[in-house]
């Protein structure tokens, strides 16, 4: 089993994703601690319902963010955490945190990156008039929002959009990629070469372009 650490800011419906996707045995992972930098998280309601270890670190608790950021490693650590999953966590993480868990960062961010970095990627879609964004699985590197991508799905925009729509509709898909984006890693698939991803395929080798969606079709 995948050991997991998931870092959290609030309402956690990626967690969640993830947590149920355990449980319906198509993701064989163990989320071995959720770590939230927010007190007031639903997703440590969340991590009480299912029975998951879970921690508040709060950025203001220490001095510096190389402290804060090195306490975030040794909790992991000590777990065993293998692969970490930043599922909604909004804290740009420095070399501090990046160097010891280096290419087993996964973060997921709504929007197709390189496009609508940062905050309010739904409302900077909508503001721009873009006709199609999406969401993204990225391996975290020390750049914000742009490290190598894992997995992608595209959502149209409707005529009629707004934020809140287009956040919600593109919402379902960050449930599926992520909890596929995990699989891959489960199964020791995921080549990093450089700034592209490879999914190693069991029966064909190394695909040329990535296999999509396989455990949620
Ligand atoms: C998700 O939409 C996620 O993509 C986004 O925050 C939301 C967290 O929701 N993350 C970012 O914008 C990171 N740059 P959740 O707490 O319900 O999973």
């Amino acid at each position: 089993m995948l050991k997991l650490g998931v870092l959290v800011s609030g309402r956690g419906s990626n967690l969640q994703a993830i947590i149920d996707s355990i449980e319906r045995g198509i993701l064989k992972a163990k989320v071995e601690l959720v770590i939230s930098d927010n007190p007031e998280a639903y997703a440590l309601e969340r991590c009480k319902r299912h029975n998951i270890e879970h921690k508040v670190l709060e950025r203001k608790s220490y001095t510096t963010k190389s402290a804060f950021e090195e306490d975030l490693v040794r909790h992991l650590k000590a777990k065993g955490v293998e692969l970490v999953v930043l599922a909604g966590f909004m804290r740009i993480l420095s070399e501090t945190f990046i160097e010891p868990f280096r290419n087993r960062i996964l973060n997921i961010h709504p929007s197709l990156i390189p496009a609508f970095q940062g905050l309010h990627a739904q409302r900077q879609a909508v503001e721009f008039g873009a006709m199609f964004s999406g969401c993204t699985v990225h391996i975290v590197d020390e750049s914000v929002d742009a490290g190598p991508v894992v997995v992608q799905a595209v959502v149209p925009l409707l005529q009629e959009e707004d934020e809140d729509s287009l956040a919600s509709r593109i919402l379902s898909f960050e449930h599926k990629i992520l909890p596929q984006a995990v699989q891959w890693f489960a199964e020791g698939r995921v080549e990093i070469k450089g700034r592209r991803v490879l999914i190693k395929d069991a029966k064909y080798g190394t695909l040329p372009v990535n296999p999509r969606l396989e455990i949620f079709t």
